[in-house]
């Protein structure tokens, strides 16, 4: 097995910016077009034939042990890495450079999608031997990004959020390293948000004369960190979904790309796609727009609901209209029949309301 370039996906962190959903779940096994974000890593890596892969996890280990497992079902063989605390992606490399013991590997964001994989990124490595190998994709606002300076068909400069941006050219949450990026990440300090940075890492290693080589993403690419990200990457996934039914139309019109996913019934409602409805998912008396993603073992009742995520056994009944809306695990939301009329809302901490 030696030579075979294994690979690293990182799915501990904290997930701050998608609270309430990750004060009780990983963020990266929130489901996109009703699949955890984190089985798109995984598929990447099988179909780049990546075979040994290594995750790091924090604090959602037990959960994203459960879901994965010995990553058998991929045909990977899966090590966990614990990380104690997210102290950044470069810590994250540190904590994993025993199991990675000295050999290439590529590193994947456990919670990015990127539409074309990453063979061609494992290939491109493979014939050009640099030290490290970046994904970059061009970005509107590279003021948001980390971004790369290129000259000569190689990175001279990363620059995390500049004001200027030398470029439009973003990093990409995935990247290929050979074993100077060990010495790279023990070698910086830690940022002004306490973090030891991939890019000053990386940057660290074009300063020691490293060779660090950029490629350009085809195909689009998501990193799934904010609310707004998610349903991105959603509708994205739905536009390409292959129609399916595996559950059962009553009485109902379903139009466009729809998957009816195992025992899913509709019942007196309009499905119009692209939507996916989850296993044993009940939509009654109900609207389901374009963009929309119920999870399983839901029950949508005399409510419309368009351009959402809903995670699983969650119950949305007699609402008139729900949009760009992401609902967790176990929710309900119902007209108050109680008086005085008013919202009776329980929110978990850092939840997000907006009512008409
Ligand atoms: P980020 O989205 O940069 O960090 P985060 O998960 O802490 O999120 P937030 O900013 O909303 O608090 O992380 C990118 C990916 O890397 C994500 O899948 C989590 C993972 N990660 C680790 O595994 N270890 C770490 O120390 C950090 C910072 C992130």
């Amino acid at each position: 097995m030696k030579g075979e370039m294994k690979g690293l996906i990182l799915s501990g962190g904290l997930g701050t910016r998608l609270r309430p959903i990750t004060h009780t779940s990983a963020k990266q096994l929130v489901p996109v077009a009703n699949k955890p974000i984190l089985f798109y890593g995984l598929e990447a890596m099988r179909d780049a034939g990546i075979k040994r892969v290594g995750i790091v996890v924090g604090e959602t280990a037990p959960e994203v042990k459960a879901a994965v497992g010995d990553g058998g079902a991929w045909g990977l063989e899966v090590t966990y890495i614990h990380q104690p605390e997210p102290l950044g992606l470069a810590h994250a490399v540190l904590v994993a450079e025993e199991y990675l013991g000295g050999e290439e590997f590529v590193m994947y964001l456990g919670d990015n999608i990127l539409k074309e994989g990453i063979g061609g990124l494992v290939r491109a490595y493979q014939e050009e031997r640099p030290n490290a190998l970046i994904l970059l994709t061009r970005v509107k606002e590279p003021e948001r990004f980390g971004v790369a300076e290129l000259r000569d068909g190689k990175v001279v400069r990363l620059v995390e959020k500049p004001k200027d941006p030398p470029s439009d050219l973003a990093l990409v949450g995935v990247y290929v390293f050979d074993r100077h990026i060990f010495e790279a990440a023990r070698a910086i300090k830690p940022s002004w948000r306490g973090e030891l940075e991939i890019t000053d890492a990386i940057q660290r290693l074009i300063d020691d004369g490293y060779e660090v080589r950029p490629k350009l993403v085809k195909g689009w690419w998501k990193d799934t960190g904010r609310p707004e990200d998610l349903l991105e990457a959603n509708r994205l996934l739905l536009e390409e979904l292959e129609p399916e039914n595996r559950g059962e139309v009553v009485d109902s019109e379903v139009v466009g790309r729809v998957v009816l996913q195992e025992g899913a019934r509709v019942v007196r409602s309009t499905v119009r796609g692209p939507a996916i409805i989850g296993e044993g998912t009940l939509v009654e008396d109900s609207y389901i727009g374009p963009f929309t993603s119920i999870y399983y073992g839901c029950e949508i009742l005399e409510s419309e609901i368009e351009h959402s995520i809903v995670l699983e056994n969650s119950r949305i009944r007699g609402i008139r209209r729900i949009e760009d809306s992401l609902i967790g695990k176990e929710v309900e939301v119902s007209p108050s029949q109680e008086k005085p009329r008013a919202f009776r809302l329980m929110l978990g901490d850092h939840s997000k309301v907006k009512v008409i």
